[in-house]
């Protein structure tokens, strides 16, 4: 039997750079300075960006009309605090991205429960939904495998669309987060399994149960832990990962998309490790930067990376 291999060869990979333009209920503003303007919904917020180097393009006016700054800690992992400017603190409020609402709450690391830069994702996501569904073998619905899922954009948007999801996160307080959007959504009865695991050992038990999904997402952090204190570390334990998701997909499947953050992997490592895990398998693969664009520069600010293996359904 003759294997197809369709890794691209060195030197065949055009990186693309994917900046999302935002939507009506989020927009970059301004960065420079080390930070970031944005407004989710309702509220404006300043956070740290330690890509954004460069000075801002909008007044210093402009940037105190934010509702709330992020002032970093000491520590390396992030954590800091929020300094309501003037008003009250905002409150946790909705979001909306199509059908889907996700409820915005200021985090202790700095997160808000959405990461708008990947909009870039999920309406790839949706068209292979669509797509899949459309090429429906049997009554099946398209299946979706989403690891690291955190509030579950991921999971409601294909779920809206028709898909049978699989959520997978090691928190509880994430997974209960995902729920309350699940009911603000109105997608109560939308089939998603909500999993609180450790993303690596339960893509491994899916692979000795012999189970296989239409399209998986995997959003990891570079650092993290399971709930029975498993370690993660992206760049010890994402091979074996994406040997199981290789496992976990066939030839009806059609996608899989891994965003990584502050890594100091490449993106053509991230392609030549699915190019190595997905050797044997038909399909596209992909690598690049994602990016907001800014609504007064139209400058793109960099967020991360991303590969992704796609084939037609
Ligand atoms: C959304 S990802 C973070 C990736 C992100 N974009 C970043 O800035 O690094 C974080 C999610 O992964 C979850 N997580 C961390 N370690 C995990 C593990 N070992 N297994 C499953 N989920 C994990 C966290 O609970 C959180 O909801």
């Amino acid at each position: 039997m003759s294997r197809r291999i369709r890794t691209p060869r060195e030197g065949a990979l055009t990186p693309e750079i994917l900046v999302a333009d935002g939507w009506a209920d989020y927009s970059l503003l301004d960065s420079g300075d080390g930070r970031k303007l944005e407004r989710f919904g309702r509220h404006i917020l300043d956070r740290p960006d330690t890509q954004a180097i460069w000075s801002p393009s909008l007044s210093s006016v402009r940037w105190s009309t934010a509702d709330a700054r992020f002032l970093a800690g000491r520590e390396e992992d992030g954590a800091g605090r929020w300094e309501a400017t003037g008003r009250r603190a905002p409150e946790p409020w909705p979001i909306a991205y199509g059908p889907v609402r996700i409820e915005a709450q200021l985090t202790a690391f700095r997160h808000l429960g959405l990461f708008p830069e990947h909009q870039v994702h999920w309406n790839r996501v949706l068209a292979a939904v669509e797509q899949r569904a459309r090429a429906r073998v049997g009554n099946e619905p398209p299946t979706v495998l989403n690891l690291f899922g955190y509030t579950g954009m991921a999971s409601l948007l294909p779920a809206a669309a028709g898909a049978k999801v699989t959520h997978v996160d090691a928190s509880k307080k994430a997974i209960s987060w995902a729920r309350a959007n699940q009911e603000m959504s109105g997608l109560s009865a939308a089939p998603i399994r909500w999993i609180c695991d450790d993303a690596a050992r339960f893509a491994a038990r899916e692979v000795r149960r012999g189970s296989r999904y239409d399209i998986i997402v995997l959003d990891p952090p570079k650092y993290g832990r399971g709930p029975k204190g498993e370690v993660w570390r992206l760049e010890e334990q994402l091979p074996q990962l994406l040997t199981d998701c290789r496992a976990l997909l066939d030839q009806r499947s059609s996608m899989l998309i891994l965003t990584a953050y502050a890594t100091h992997l490449s993106m053509l490592t991230l392609w030549r490790l699915v190019g190595d895990a997905f050797a044997d398998l038909d399909g596209t693969i992909t690598a690049g930067e994602m990016a907001l664009r800014e609504e007064t520069t139209g400058r793109p600010l960099p967020t991360s990376l991303y590969v992704r293996w796609s084939r037609d359904a």
